[in-house]
């Protein structure tokens, strides 16, 4: 694991509120791993580490100051990373799932395991996406009951995006990326707790994938 500083190269906008934030040094990291960017008042944010046109990427939606800098004011920041674990997809043809604030995990995985992605986005998107996405609840949830024959599912969004399409994926190798609050992102603070079929899982250390079997 990395403490070290990293410099911002480019800030995309994807759609109202949420941000690519590419960075100009190269690191390894796994797919499904995070990291963990300082803001001025000290908290640190958790972001799942992607890429975006060869660059190593998040996407960061604009929540309060500590986003607002990261987006439009730092242009170096301390950085603890990679942290979390390796997501290993099953066998065979996969699709992620995914709100723009995990784009760049689902671009990443599309470039690896030539996986489609589903872009579901709130709001209207700023530019030409390299996936599919759709606009709004009504035409995400048509979309969703479309989406039965893929091998695995990765699902990375709200909350509320998350619970529907878990409800309407019957799948077995379905998989959810936990977004909780993190305070220390290596298991000492406890803050990212969740309770599973196999007892208290901390999102840093066992996640942030999950399969969607235990939750
Ligand atoms: S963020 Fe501190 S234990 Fe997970």
């Amino acid at each position: 694991m990395e403490n070290t500083y990293l410099t911002k190269k480019d800030v995309i906008q994807i759609n109202e509120d949420t941000f690519i934030v590419t960075f100009n040094e190269k690191f390894k990291f796994d797919e499904g791993q995070f990291i963990m960017i300082q803001t001025p008042s000290l908290t640190r944010k958790p972001f799942i580490l992607g890429t975006w046109k060869g660059n190593i990427a998040v996407s960061v939606q604009i929540k309060g100051k500590g986003t607002n800098y990261i987006v439009f004011q730092g242009e170096k920041f301390k950085a603890h990373f990679p942290l979390g674990n390796k997501f290993i997809p099953p066998a065979g043809k996969g699709i992620v799932i995914s709100s723009p604030t995990c784009i760049t995990l689902a671009n990443l995985l599309h470039e690896k395991y030539s996986c489609d992605v589903l872009i579901g986005s709130k709001s209207k998107i700023n530019f030409e996406l390299p996936f599919e996405s759709v606009i709004g609840n009504e035409d995400f949830s048509k979309k969703i009951k479309t989406l039965k024959t893929y091998d695995w599912y990765l699902v990375s969004g709200s909350k509320q995006m998350e619970e529907f399409v878990l409800s309407n994926i019957e799948s077995k190798n379905v998989f959810v990326s936990l977004e909780e609050y993190m305070g220390c992102g290596i298991g000492a603070c406890k803050s990212c707790a969740v309770f599973t079929k196999e007892g208290v899982k901390h999102v840093c250390t066992d996640g942030p994938i999950f399969r969607r079997d235990i939750l």
